[in-house]
């Protein structure tokens, strides 16, 4: 094929590919990242990650970034990851190695990605039981850790649950862990960036921090941070922590490697380092705000209709069921419109999250599709 027909070949396809602003997509936390970001993605395109020999320029940006996250959590280091999967598949790794124990402790909320890794890196994971708030329950978890002390590898809590957008009480649980010298890692994948401008603002009473008990945080800024994905970041405690992450790679000019992945994306190092350099914490915090406000409209307007229950984001997540309609056939009606919703397992209902792309007016139209759709005027 010639470039000028693969073009037009790939702009038909592109026509009939959702896109964010078009407001449909209402459950994945993905969003259109933002154009600078994506100019520097463009213009580091080529740049390898896995080696910052060759391309130190990548080294400065992730330097910069780890500075800003400072200023979010206090004291760390850290690299950037293909996102939150990658990044606890190596915080595990990292807790494993150090310790030489293979149990994990976490609350049932956890991201899959932790029960995967745990698969990979052949751990156990001990379910600790949660609150009717789905945050984990911290009298039961510091009863499993008193009584397993001696072969846990880590605890692993969620700040922004997948499901709930729930906060684990990260200060309670980091006293357990450095009162028993337990590695803590704190998975804010989703809610990393937002949680400092909420608590800051009083929306959300539970903050995350470096507390001294946390020994690692992973962030992705291709969820709320506007970058392109892959761009997730996993952050350490200290340097002696970070050098467990890496391994020796003696024929390259760098000789060594950190995560998981051989040749890395330095496009995704470049994006984030400009869009934090866009937004800056200030602007963060305005995204966080608007997401926010835009998901207690959204809470608002489905507590509009007898036919559905709704329960008060946390943060900018919306879990919502139909009293007579099952899910699944609500889910399939809501797709049957074009709208992408996602489930919401733990109560067999379905759950919007509110990403920087949505806005009121999505959220007036997502209410007149359900609306229709359930048969019930709203005011
Ligand atoms: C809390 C949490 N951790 C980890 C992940 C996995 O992140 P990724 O899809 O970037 O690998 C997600 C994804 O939604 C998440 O919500």
């Amino acid at each position: 094929m010639r470039e000028s027909e693969i073009i037009k070949k790939l702009l038909e396809i592109y026509e009939k590919t959702p896109k964010h602003d078009e407001g449909y997509i209402l459950g994945s936390m993905t969003t259109r990242p933002d154009n600078i970001a994506v100019y520097a993605y463009n213009l580091f395109i080529h740049t390898n990650a896995g080696d910052t020999r060759i391309f130190p320029s990548l080294e400065y940006f992730r330097k910069e970034i780890i500075d800003f996250m400072k200023k979010l959590y206090g004291e760390c280091t850290g690299f950037i990851t293909s996102g939150g999967t990658e990044s606890n598949i190596i915080a595990l790794y990292v807790a494993r190695e150090k310790t030489g124990r293979k149990l994990v402790i976490a609350p049932k909320t956890v991201h899959h990605s932790i029960i995967w890794a745990a698969h990979l890196l052949g751990m156990k994971i001990v379910f600790a039981p949660v609150t009717s708030s789905h945050i984990v329950d911290i009298n039961s978890l510091h009863d499993i850790v008193e009584k397993r002390k001696d072969e846990v590898a880590a605890i692993v809590v969620t700040a922004g649950t997948t499901e709930w957008g729930s906060i684990d009480p990260v200060r309670e649980v980091s006293e357990i862990a450095r009162q028993y010298n337990i590695y803590l890692h704190v998975d804010a994948a989703y809610g990393g960036l937002f949680i400092p401008a909420l608590y800051e603002k009083g929306y959300i009473d539970t903050h995350l921090r470096f507390y001294e008990g946390v020994t690692s945080i992973s962030v992705d800024f291709h969820k709320n941070g506007l970058s392109p994905i892959p761009s997730g970041l996993i952050l350490f405690k200290n340097e002696e922590l970070l050098s467990y992450a890496r391994r020796e790679l003696p024929y390259t000019l760098g000789k060594y490697q950190y995560g998981l992945l051989g040749t890395r994306p330095g496009g995704s190092i470049a994006a984030i380092w400009a869009v934090i350099k866009k937004y800056g914490i200030d602007g963060y915090s305005k995204i966080a705000l608007r997401c926010m406000k835009t998901a207690l409209y959204l809470y608002n307007r489905l507590t509009e209709f007898q036919e559905i229950i709704v329960w008060k984001p946390i943060l900018p997540i919306v879990v919502f069921k139909s009293r007579h309609m099952s899910s699944e056939k609500l889910l399939e009606e809501l797709v049957g419109h074009g709208y992408y919703v996602y489930r919401a397992p733990s109560v067999d209902g379905l759950r919007i999250v509110v990403m920087p792309h949505v806005t009121t007016e999505h959220i007036d139209r997502f209410i007149n599709t359900l609306s229709e759709i359930l048969g019930e005027k709203t005011e």
